[in-house]
């Protein structure tokens, strides 16, 4: 590219107004299926373009197809922010093009991982007992977890398979009822087979029930079965729900039970004075994922994997071709694709880096502690309203709500004219059988008056 400073300069630009004014666009893209595929030719230009014509297509087509999760009406799903400290760092890490597979293929980025994980691990409470890695999502680092649970478990698994060895009781995988589907995606992809995964039903405020987990346990111990792994959610996908850590901690632990902690929304909560509740029991747990892709301001994506057994997770994945031998792992130094199935490793530690020192620990959970204020405003808004009603405490920044007397037709076409305003975006899910509308806070640019324009659309409409 010819003139790259320059263009560089006009896309910061673009960059810095969308940041300032996502809300000119509609949140939810109007695009139909197919639209912009058929927008853009069938094959790529024989002759190089310009970066002018490119970006201009860029606006006029891509653009249209874009749903803003960084827009403050953004309600659906989990919220979530790219903040500047984190855009900043992503066009460094794309121009350094750093490759951490190696220490000495990155230092930085390999030492500066260590130091952010470090800093994350104390803000949210873990001790040091705990070494954490990046990998990009929290489906991958569950499934990370789940193959050195397999590992500690399953002697010589990584020379010998599986195949064979557990027929006919097999191996157990135990979760809530309300734990996400990576669980499932991992037990199926580590060959431990779907029907492993046991999901153990919740109380009436959707946490897992101990006492049924250690039934469960038990019968499967009297079937012959193996234990391999237990799920304690915190923050569960549906209604943020928190499994009660302590108990299931006292449960898997004397039975050598490898506990894998899901806290890859709410995980970052822990650092709000008051929240110290939601990790208690933590540090018995083997492993823990908290994405601060989610709530922690971090453009997608980083989710970060703790674990207190990183000789096991070594142990599953560590593997040294000649070409990749290097002096320095000889005497010590940590090299990243030692713990992960991916060899090259993107540098992503810069921007969960540059974010934490730009906001500071108490600009965080300032941050955080605003979203739950917001979401608790919104709740006393449902609570006092003779049109809706709530279905779920709200420990977090999610409200789960749905109209009084009114069938799944009425809640979803209720959710479709209030998304087709182009100012809010929903979600919707399901609990007890019932379908049930979701808001969820996250954006740093979302402001009362934004939560206020939904319950005003939502009452409206
Ligand atoms: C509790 C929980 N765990 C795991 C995930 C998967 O996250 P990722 O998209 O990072 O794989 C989600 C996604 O929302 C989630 O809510």
């Amino acid at each position: 590219m010819k003139n790259f400073r320059s263009e560089a300069h006009r896309l910061a630009d673009w960059i810095a107004d969308y940041l300032e004014n996502p809300e000119r666009f509609p949140v939810l893209s109007r695009v139909r299926p197919g639209a912009i595929r058929n927008a853009l030719p069938s094959s790529a230009p024989d002759a190089g373009e310009s970066f002018e014509a490119i970006f201009s297509d860029f606006e006029r087509i891509v653009v249209p197809g874009l749903t803003h999760w960084n827009h403050p009406g953004f309600f659906a799903y989990f919220a979530i922010t790219a903040s500047a400290p984190g855009i900043l760092a992503e066009f460094l890490s794309a121009a350094l093009n750093q490759q951490a597979m190696l220490w000495r293929t990155s230092p930085a980025a390999t030492e500066l991982e260590d130091v952010t994980l470090s800093w994350l691990r104390q803000l949210i409470g873990l001790p040091d007992t705990f070494e954490g890695v990046i990998y990009d999502t929290a489906s991958i680092s569950t499934l990370h977890a789940l193959a050195a649970a397999r590992e500690a478990a399953i002697p010589d698994v990584r020379a010998r398979g599986l195949s064979g060895r557990f027929e006919p009781a097999g191996v157990r995988v135990y979760c809530s009822e309300h734990a996400h589907s990576s669980v499932d995606k991992a037990v199926i992809l580590l060959g431990l087979g779907h029907d492993a995964v046991v999901r153990i039903p919740a109380d009436a405020e959707f946490r897992m029930r101990p006492d049924l987990l250690a039934a469960a346990i038990d019968g499967d111990r009297a079937a012959g079965r193996l234990p391999l792994a237990a799920i304690a959610t915190v923050g569960t996908t549906s209604s943020t729900s928190v499994d009660p850590v302590a108990d299931i901690a006292a449960l898997c632990q004397p039975a050598g039970i490898w506990l894998h902690i899901d806290a890859a929304y709410a995980g970052v909560a822990a650092m709000v004075p008051g929240y110290e509740w939601m990790l208690r029991g933590a540090e018995h747990a083997d492993s823990l994922v908290v994405n601060p892709h989610k709530w922690l301001f971090t453009p997608f994506d980083l989710s970060v994997l703790y674990c207190r057994r990183m000789d096991v997770l070594r142990q599953a994945f560590s593997l040294t071709p000649e070409y990749l031998k290097t002096a320095e792992a000889e005497a010590g130094v940590r090299n990243l694709m030692d713990t992960g199935i991916q060899l090259g490793r993107r540098f992503r530690a810069l921007k969960l880096w540059m974010i934490l020192r730009h906001f500071g620990a108490e600009g965080l959970r300032a941050a955080l502690a605003e979203h739950m204020r917001l979401a608790r405003v919104f709740a006393g808004w449902v609570d006092a309203s003779d049109r809706f009603e709530r279905v779920a405490p709200v420990p977090f920044s999610v409200v789960c709500f749905r109209l009084k007397h009114a069938s799944d037709a009425d809640h979803a076409r209720l959710l479709d004219a209030v998304n087709a305003s182009g100012e809010v975006f929903l979600s919707h899910t399901r609990l007890d059988g019932r379908y049930v509308l979701r808001l969820a806070i996250g954006n740093l640019a979302t402001r009362e008056a934004h939560v206020r324009r939904a319950w005003d659309l939502l009452n409206i409409l």
